[in-house]
């Protein structure tokens, strides 16, 4: 029998000393240990350090343990696809290699309830576009129990995934899982849309660390600029809502060059205290605004 704390520790240590990069639903080495040997004892990922010691694992949970460390250490696969499991907005979320790990700073806007724009009344009709595990649409539709919400992706891959997750949540009464190019296939207005859609360019694509290139590249690349899916995103989303409708889409490091596509529209980019940037919010009547890119 080991103890999970002592666990915790030297995978710790293997982590840390192999190269690594951590950002795939957790922030660092020890962030990750913990997450590997919660999730083989049993435990949720967000179990306090202070209870773990109290844990042991047997043999064979322990063989387990190692062999997924060396596989993480080996392949440098995020360990969310080695665990099949990925945790966001406080629920664990069914992953596979068909969709991207959740990670996204909307978790923060749904913990919030989508305040400062849903105070008075809430969101009753909501899209989450490129949905992916369905992660932020699944877990926006708990967060408002009685709010109907269509889930949509390009790819019938992630959109499995996603259904599976709707079945794991038992939302399958008011979420409705939409296969579409981006509006291609959505019917209706909402109240709300949210996306975390590709938006990284080919040039930082290039450059990043082994693990993101172990995710759907259909989930990161937006053409050479970033920009490909949230362009028409913008220009259309305005007939997808009510009047009294917002858009809130992530767009990452491409932020700076979609503000200087759109000069006269002031994006209200939002601040998070957890992390994560590059999320802007507009309404409708804003987006009707829009003047053409320049
Ligand atoms: C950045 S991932 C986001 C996944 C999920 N929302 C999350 O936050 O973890 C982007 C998703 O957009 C999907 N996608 C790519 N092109 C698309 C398109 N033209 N229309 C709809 N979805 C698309 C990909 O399949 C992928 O699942």
């Amino acid at each position: 029998m080991t103890d999970l704390f002592a666990l915790r520790e030297a995978i710790t240590q293997e982590f840390s000393a192999a190269a690594l990069w951590f950002g795939h639903g957790a922030e660092s080495a020890a962030d990750e240990a913990h997450w590997l040997v919660c999730h083989v004892a049993g435990l949720p990922f967000s179990t306090d350090i202070s209870m773990i010691a109290d844990n042991t694992v047997t043999a064979e949970q322990l063989e387990q343990i190692q062999v997924l460390a060396q596989r993480r250490i080996s392949e440098q696969t995020p360990l969310a696809y080695l665990l099949g499991e990925a945790w966001f907005a406080g629920h664990p979320w069914f992953i596979d290699e068909n969709v991207l790990v959740p990670r996204s700073p909307f978790a923060e806007l749904i913990a919030g309830r989508f305040e400062p724009w849903f105070v008075a009344y809430e969101p009753g009709t909501i899209l989450d576009m490129c949905t992916g595990s369905g992660c932020i649409g699944i877990a926006t539709a708990l967060e408002f129990p009685r709010s109907v919400v269509h889930i949509s992706d390009i790819s019938p891959a992630a959109l499995a995934i996603a259904q599976r997750n709707v079945v794991r949540h038992g939302v399958g009464d008011r979420v409705q899982v939409i296969e579409s190019d981006l509006f291609a296939n959505i019917e209706g207005r909402f109240d709300l849309i949210v996306s975390n859609p590709p938006y990284v360019s080919q040039l930082e694509y290039d450059q990043l660390p082994v693990e993101y290139h172990r995710e759907p590249a259909l989930g990161l690349l937006a053409g050479g600029d970033g920009l490909s899916l949230v362009l028409p995103m913008l220009e259309q989303a305005a007939g997808y809502l009510n009047d009294t409708g917002w858009l809130i889409v992530e767009v990452g490091n491409s932020a700076e060059l979609l503000a200087d596509c759109y000069p006269k529209i002031p994006f209200d980019w939002l601040e998070f205290e957890y992390g994560g940037d590059g999320v802007f919010a507009l309404s409708k009547a804003q987006l009707l605004a829009l003047s053409k890119p320049l």
